[in-house]
């Protein structure tokens, strides 16, 4: 059956046979005719296509061309523009999807043959090529002290961010933003108050920030130490929430943020936040360097809005913290604590299945990125091998030839579980007395915050479980417990992790809790035995230590007991298998996949600051 077109071609067709009469010559006119037509309207649509072409190319170099790219959005009212661009949105959304899995693929397979400082430069130089990179934590990596005899010397904090974060600076370059603590700090800086480090090999620039004892009192101690950290650790310590102090933490994150925007000299920096003393640095930095790539990473838990919506402060740190392009936890539960908590208080859309934030304009994504440690560890480097150091250590601390040594190292900070500890040391030299004269904690404990209340008392009462147990199981020649206040240099740490039989990590909550990691990486011999606590994120990767509440003592010294008992083929059969987990999800991996992630959310917003301009230019608006 003929269709409408058809039957308007048979009325042409008749006419034109009228025209042309029934002759042979007739018909060949009448064909040359339709032939030319037939070209005519040929060239008059490929005419067309190529101006529209030129057009959409042109729009497209523009975009291209401009090194500022459009953040605007705009709403496109001709349905087949906004068709078209929800299609192309829809495809960056699969894009996205299947390039999330092909990083994972990439990141596994490249964590085969191991993250090294290397790979780290070659996907900075693949991934994010000429990108300026920033990163910014209040606790400085390298801290220059005057001592009495007028000599400056160098100190590496106790800090698992700056354990973590140095090696990745070694391998990046670039600046790193951080309060300048040391007494001979300002002596050491050049005219922009910046030094290069690490000293003798210098390869990153430290830049300084001079902070005085009102704002290191308000947002420091303060805001920070007594209300956010007590707040994120569920350790049933009450945080305090001083109006003033949240006045000294604005003052000081705006202070931070000026300094970030003055040192930029990019439009679009990537520029890395570390932790809970900048929770309003990346909106702060966004309201200016709104191309930035902000990447901010939580060092602490997160917990949940319950506990959270205590502070009165609630909605202006999670608004604070969602000026971030993404957002990095250690624990998958921290991102499901922190995407509810953001729900509760704030005004904004949660895509669930993707873990992406938006507050108007601005998208967050919510991610886990397990932290963890150089490796090979570079205090590695200079060690002598595990039965030298356990000489050299049982020399230092005059330790019996038979002793069995456990060691605990951290800072001294009630979240860290020492006193309790110490009770399942005494619990357990009271259930298990056959062991009482051989086994020796020796506890190296970093002094730290120790002008707060809570880390005065701590400190208190770790002196007097120590002296307790020490007067009731210690001997002539014998203490069960060796307290060590003080500043413990890297070396030292991995000297007594490889002379020990055994590390006690009883954090009562911990982000992550990277002393169990530097022990694993200290035993290349593959013994020893790591008791961890079930609230430290590590405890999610390290499935072969032997998991204990920290709150229940006598559980705990049945554990120490077992972990005594433990066969040397089963420490090394336990070992091997956490030494690899460490070893391929090392501190590169964790700041690699971040960066990987970082790259694709710039190239996103690139596409899509091109689907922007050419649909409006497309539309005319
Ligand atoms: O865990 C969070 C953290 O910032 C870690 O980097 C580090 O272990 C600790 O707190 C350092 O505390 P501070 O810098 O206050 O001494």
């Amino acid at each position: 059956m003929a269709g409408p077109a058809q039957i308007g071609q048979l009325v042409i067709l008749n006419d034109l046979s009228f025209v042309a009469g029934r002759s042979f010559e007739g018909r060949l006119y009448l064909w040359a005719l339709l032939a030319i037509l037939g070209l005519g309207i040929a060239a008059v649509t490929i005419l067309t296509a190529r101006l529209t072409l030129r057009g959409w190319i042109s729009s497209l170099r523009d975009v291209l061309n401009d090194p500022q790219p459009m953040t605007e959005r705009p709403q496109n009212d001709d349905p087949q523009i906004a068709q078209f661009v929800g299609e192309i949105r829809q495809l960056l959304r699969d894009l996205d999807i299947s390039r999330r899995t092909a990083t994972a693929i990439r990141t596994d397979e490249t964590a085969q043959t191991h993250w090294s400082p290397e790979m780290l430069r070659r996907v900075l130089d693949s991934e994010l090529p000429g990108s300026e990179i920033l990163v910014v934590s209040n606790r400085e990596p390298y801290i220059h002290v005057r001592q009495e005899n007028g000599d400056i010397t160098v100190q590496r904090p106790a800090s698992g961010l700056v354990t973590a974060f140095e090696g990745v600076m070694r391998a990046c370059g670039g600046t790193w933003i951080a309060h300048g603590s040391g007494s001979a700090d300002r002596d050491t800086v050049d005219d922009t108050d910046a030094i290069a480090v690490p000293p003798g090999a210098p390869s990153y620039r430290l830049r300084r920030v001079w902070l005085d004892d009102e704002e290191m009192n308000g947002y420091y101690y303060g805001l920070a130490n007594e209300g956010l950290w007590p707040l994120c650790h569920i350790t049933f310590s009450r945080p305090i929430f001083r109006q003033s102090d949240w006045e000294k933490y604005v003052a000081v994150n705006r202070k931070f943020a000026d300094i970030v925007v003055a040192e930029a000299k990019q439009s679009d920096p990537v520029i890395l936040v570390q932790d809970y003393h900048f929770a309003l640095l990346p909106r702060m930095i966004r309201e200016r360097l709104p191309e930035a790539t902000i990447v901010t990473f939580w060092h602490i838990p997160w917990p949940n809005p319950e506990v959270f919506g205590v502070c009165p402060w609630r909605e202006a740190l999670v608004d604070g913290l969602l000026g971030s392009s993404i957002i990095g936890f250690h624990t998958q539960l921290h991102c499901n604590n922190f995407i509810d908590t953001a729900d509760r208080f704030i005004e904004c859309h949660i895509e669930r299945e993707d873990a992406v934030i938006s507050v108007g304009n601005h998208s967050t994504q919510v991610r886990p990125y397990p932290i963890s440690i150089a490796w090979p560890p570079p205090p590695l480097e200079t060690l002598p091998p595990v039965a030298k150091c356990r000489v050299n250590v049982f020399e230092r601390w005059k330790l019996a030839p038979n002793t069995i040594l456990a060691v605990g190292v951290e800072r001294l900070d009630f979240t860290k579980g020492i006193p309790e500890r110490l009770r399942a040391v005494e619990n357990f030299l009271e259930m298990y007395p056959e062991w009482v004269g051989r086994f020796v904690l020796l506890q190296a404990a970093a002094p730290s915050r120790n002008v707060l209340p809570l880390y005065q008392e701590v400190e208190k009462e770790v002196l007097m479980l120590v002296e307790r147990i020490n007067n009731r199981c210690g001997r002539e020649g014998y203490q069960p417990v060796i307290l060590s206040v003080r500043h413990h240099e890297p070396e030292e740490v991995y000297e007594l992790y490889r002379a020990a039989d055994l590390c006690i990590v009883s954090s009562l909550h911990d982000g992550m809790n990277l002393v169990a990691k530097e022990f694993v990486s200290a035993r290349d011999d593959e013994q020893g035995v790591l008791i961890l606590s079930t609230f430290a994120g590590a405890s999610r990767e390290l499935m072969e230590a032997l998991i204990v509440n920290p709150f229940d003592a006598r559980a705990t010294a049945e554990t120490i007991n077992q972990a005594l008992r433990m066969s040397p083929s089963q420490q090394t059969e336990r070992m091997h298998l956490m030494r690899a987990l460490v070893r391929d999800n090392n501190v590169f991996y964790w700041a690699g996949r971040m960066l990987i992630d970082a790259a694709r959310i710039r190239r996103r917003r690139r596409i899509e600051s091109v689907i922007a301009v050419v649909s409006r230019r497309a539309t005319g608006n």
